[in-house]
């Protein structure tokens, strides 16, 4: 198993090119399922979950042609799919589940294994579910007691869905599977992240006739067939996210290219709350961080355009040195404070309760032998890492490799002491 040493670093300075978005490319190849039609995805990154999705599509019958080194996918699905997504795949992957909404319009049929909880969640899919039945699938109720999605559907007809909760997820595959509907469909309270708005472009640009995308109500009508198009993918906001608290937690100085500053109001407004400097150039933005005038705030996690889940546990490993107590909450995941366990082993000396982690602050963090628990909290003890008295050893650190492209060349060329380690 490969693991990370990282060793205290000094600031970190220079500039960093960010990747393609995973949560927005992801939908995107599944929305490829929907034109028999070649589609070409540029700047795509290269990540495990990429690779599993195109081995996922390649699995159901489609000719799919991944470039990493110039990050581009091409997909062709003009044969007979199955309907099928196996097992051994979607176990490796939750976000496998993108596929069901474009599966079920083009195949009629779509029997999808769902993988079980995770270190952050149980991910349930009722929402998902809710929104396909109201289209005119029906589900298998007993192979879905045993945790399998068996949906079928002659046809698909518009319908109104409201959402009780804004997921991103049941946004995507519905948004997918009423582009090719008859009728128009309403999605009422739908998530409003940047990656729903790619999705939509992607699928506007095959033909849909989607309105709305990014707003808490999106419009569909259906048409009748795609054409097969291409894409550049947007930025990865929080891996912008993250360098910025990487340039923050280490007093450096850093230039951020290819990133949409508009894509994370919520975490700028909280970075400059803590004295980070944070300007806007021409070729990118600048993040100044200074140890002298690092002070805490308190975070509340919410869907966009909130503060985001996946920025809470980066944004931890700065509040754990930042000079005061900081409260965080995060209300969108019921799980996702393990990464307290192994802030504390740095002595953070967090406390949870319930949805809220209290940060004492002022600490000065010691290496220690910590695991990524997830992929946002693995980048997160990294941050930390930079930072602490000796060496942090990371291991686990596939969750990192998951959706950060180049973690450890771009925190190199920013200066930061660093390796992976393969055993
Ligand atoms: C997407 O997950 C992202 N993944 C997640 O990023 C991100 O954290 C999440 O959105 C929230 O922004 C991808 O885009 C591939 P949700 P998703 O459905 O779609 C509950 C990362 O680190 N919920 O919006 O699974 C659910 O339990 C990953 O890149 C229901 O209750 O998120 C959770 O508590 C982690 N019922 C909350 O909503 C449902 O039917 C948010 O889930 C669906 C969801």
């Amino acid at each position: 198993m490969a693991k990370f040493l990282v060793q205290k670093s000094g600031p970190l300075s220079g500039e960093v090119t960010i990747s393609g978005s995973k949560n927005a490319v992801l939908p995107i190849l599944a929305a490829t399922l929907l034109t028999k039609e070649e589609c070409v995805i540029k700047d795509v990154p290269a990540l495990r979950d990429v690779d599993v999705m195109c081995r996922l599509l390649n699995s159901l019958g489609a000719e799919v042609d991944l470039d990493f080194d110039s990050n581009t996918v091409k997909v062709k699905a003009s044969s007979e799919l199955n309907s099928e997504a196996p097992y051994d795949l979607v176990k490796m992957m939750r976000a496998s589940i993108l596929v069901l909404g474009a599966l079920l319009i083009r195949q009629g049929h779509a029997l999808i294994h769902l993988p079980g909880g995770c270190a952050i969640g149980e991910r349930p899919i009722e929402l998902h579910l809710k929104g396909l039945r109201a289209l005119g699938a029906t589900i298998d109720e007993k192979l879905l007691s045993h945790g399998i999605v068996d949906a079928r559907a002659d046809k698909l007809v518009g319908s109104d869905i409201y959402l009780d909760f804004p997921s991103v997820g049941a946004t995507e595959v519905i948004m997918m599977a009423a582009s090719l509907a008859e009728g128009t469909t309403v999605i009422e309270n739908a998530a409003q992240e940047p990656e729903i708005v790619d999705l939509a472009t992607f699928l506007n640009k095959m033909g849909a006739r989607i309105k709305g995308a990014g707003t808490d109500t999106v419009k569909i009508e259906g048409v009748s067939e795609f054409k097969g198009v291409s894409h550049h993918v947007i930025p990865d906001r929080i891996e912008a996210g993250t360098f910025m608290v990487a340039a923050a937690i280490t007093g450096g100085q850093v230039l951020i290219k290819n990133m949409v500053p508009n894509h994370l109001k919520a975490v700028i407004a909280k970075l400059r709350e803590c004295g980070i400097e944070i300007t806007m150039e021409d070729d990118g933005v600048v993040v100044k961080g200074n140890p002298e005038t690092l002070v805490s705030t308190d975070i509340k996690t919410l869907p966009y355009p909130g503060f985001p889940t996946d920025m809470q546990s980066p944004f931890m490993a700065l509040l754990t040195i930042a000079k005061g107590p900081s409260v965080v909450i995060e209300t969108v995941f019921e799980n996702r404070f393990m990464h307290v366990g192994e802030f504390n082993r740095m002595g953070a000396n967090i406390k949870t309760e319930g949805k809220a982690a209290i940060i004492p602050g002022n600490k000065q963090l010691q290496g220690a032998q910590v695991v990524a628990t997830d992929l946002r909290a693995g980048a997160a003890v990294v941050l930390a890492g930079l930072v602490a008295e000796g060496t942090t050893e990371v291991s686990q650190i596939y969750h990192i490799d998951r959706g950060y492209e180049n973690f450890t060349e771009k925190l190199r060329s920013l200066g930061a002491n660093i390796m992976r380690i393969e055993e």
